[in-house]
C-alpha cells in the first residue's frame, strides 16, 4: 500500500534549493559518452574542459537539453578519484548538483545537522565571475553538491570553454529532470530518509511498502523525499526479502554499493520523444501486449491513442490529480545499474505505482537473461 504524509510543513526552509543544477557522471571515456547522449538522447554538447583548456587531470563535457544538464567526466590517470570511482562502480552518476542561493549557507546548515562535508565552501573565479560551491556526502559514494550561480555568467563554470553549437544533437524533447532515484542497502532506508529530512530539510512525500511493490520473485520498499517547494524529488529504494535476488540487489551487487538507479526526464510529447529515441537506437524495456487490454478501464480516459502506446511500450497510470505516461530504458552501460525513465505528466504527481508490478516483471525478464535472478 502507499500512503502520503509529511506534506505542508511550513517551517522555515533552512536549505532552500532552486533547481537541479546538473548531474555529473564519472565515466571511462567521456568523449564517447558525450556522443552517446547526444546521438541517442538528443543532448547538445555545449562546453568542454580538458587538456586543451589547461586542465591536466580531468576531461569534462557539459551536455544540455531543455533545462537538463549532464556533465560527463573522465580522469586521465589511474589513481585519480574519478578513475577509482569508475573502477568500483562503473559509469554512473557521481554527483547530484543542486542550485542554491548560497552555497556557504547550504553547507553550514547541513553539516551542522550531521551531513559529512566533502568539499568545503569554495570559490572559483575567472573573467566571467565568481562560482561558489560545496558538497556533502549522499548515499554510497554519491555527492550532493550545492552550486551558487548568482555571481557567475560563464558557459558553465570557471575553466570551461563553450563549444560551437554546430552539432545540435538531435533534440528529442526532454526538458527537465522529474526525479532522481537512489538504491540503498537492506536496512539503510530509515537512515537515508532521516538524512534527507533532518539534514537537508526535505519532506517524506509518499512511501510504498513491499506489498505494493511485489512480484513473484522480488519486493522492495520505496520512499519519495522532496524539497520544501516540491521541485526536487529524490525517491529511495531498498530491497525487501523476496524469493530470488531483487533488481535492487542486482544493482547493489554490480554498483558495489548504493547509488543512483534511474533518472526520470520529462517530455511534453512522450510518443514523439520515444519514437525519436527508438529510431536513434535507445533500447527500452518491453511490455507484454496484455498490459494494454482493458487499459482505459483501469486508468480511465486518456488523450493518447492506445495502439500507439502499445506499439512503443509506453505505460500509463492515474492518481487523484490526473494521469501520467512513462517508459524505462535498458541499463545504459554494461553493468545492470543506471537506466533512464521518460515521463509525461497530465496532472498526476505520483510515480506510476500502478505500473510497478508490470515494470518489475519486465526488469526480471531481463535479469533472467543476465543470469541474475
Ligand atoms: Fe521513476
Amino acid at each position: 500500500m502507499s500512503s502520503k504524509q509529511g506534506i505542508g510543513i511550513h517551517m522555515k526552509d533552512f536549505c532552500p534549493i532552486q533547481r537541479f543544477d546538473h548531474l555529473e557522471f564519472y565515466v571511462g571515456n567521456a568523449r564517447q559518452a558525450a556522443l552517446f547522449y547526444s546521438k541517442f538522447f538528443g543532448f547538445t554538447n555545449t562546453a568542454y574542459r580538458g587538456l586543451e583548456t589547461g586542465k591536466r587531470e580531468v576531461t569534462s563535457y557539459v551536455l544540455r537539453q531543455g533545462n537538463i544538464c549532464f556533465v560527463l567526466s573522465t580522469a586521465l590517470s589511474p589513481n585519480h578519484p574519478i578513475s577509482q570511482s569508475v573502477l568500483k562502480h562503473g559509469d554512473g552518476v557521481a554527483v547530484i548538483a543542486l542550485e542554491v542561493p548560497n552555497a556557504f549557507n547550504a553547507y553550514q546548515e547541513t553539516t551542522k545537522r550531521g551531513a559529512v562535508g566533502v568539499i568545503p565552501p569554495t570559490e572559483d573565479e575567472d573573467k566571467d565571475g565568481v562560482f561558489r560551491y560545496a558538497a556533502i556526502r549522499g548515499y554510497g559514494d554519491t555527492l550532493i553538491k550545492f552550486v551558487e550561480r548568482s555571481d557567475y555568467f560563464g558557459v558553465f563554470a570557471p575553466g570551461f570553454e563553450p563549444l560551437d553549437h554546430t552539432d545540435k544533437g538531435n533534440f528529442v524533447g526532454l526538458y527537465e529532470i522529474d526525479h532522481v532515484v537512489g538504491n540503498v542497502e537492506l536496512g539503510a532506508m530509515e537512515q537515508w530518509v532521516e538524512f534527507f529530512a533532518n539534514t537537508v530539510g526535505f519532506n517524506l512525500l509518499v512511501h510504498f511498502d513491499e506489498q505494493a511493490i511485489c512480484t513473484e520473485y522480488s519486493a522492495l520498499i520505496s520512499k519519495v523525499m522532496q524539497d520544501g517547494t516540491g521541485k526536487i524529488k529524490l525517491p529511495i529504494n531498498q530491497p525487501a526479502k523476496g524469493k530470488c535476488k531483487s533488481q535492487i540487489e542486482e544493482f547493489l551487487e554490480y554498483n558495489h554499493g548504493p547509488g543512483v538507479q534511474h533518472i526520470a526526464c520529462a517530455t511534453h510529447n512522450i510518443i514523439d520523444t520515444v519514437l525519436q529515441m527508438k529510431t536513434a537506437g535507445v533500447k527500452f524495456l518491453s511490455v507484454p501486449k496484455a498490459y494494454y487490454e482493458n487499459l482505459e478501464e483501469r486508468v480511465g480516459k486518456i488523450n493518447e491513442p492506445i495502439e500507439q502506446l502499445a506499439e512503443l511500450g509506453i505505460l500509463v497510470d492515474r492518481d487523484e490529480d490526473g494521469y501520467l505516461l512513462q517508459i524505462f530504458t535498458q541499463p545504459v552501460q554494461d553493468r545492470p545499474t543506471l537506466f533512464f525513465e521518460v515521463i509525461e505528466r497530465h496532472g498526476a504527481q505520483s510515480f506510476g505505482e500502478g505500473n510497478f508490478k508490470s515494470l518489475f516483471e519486465a526488469i526480471e525478464r531481463e535479469q533472467l537473461l543476465r543470469g541474475n535472478l
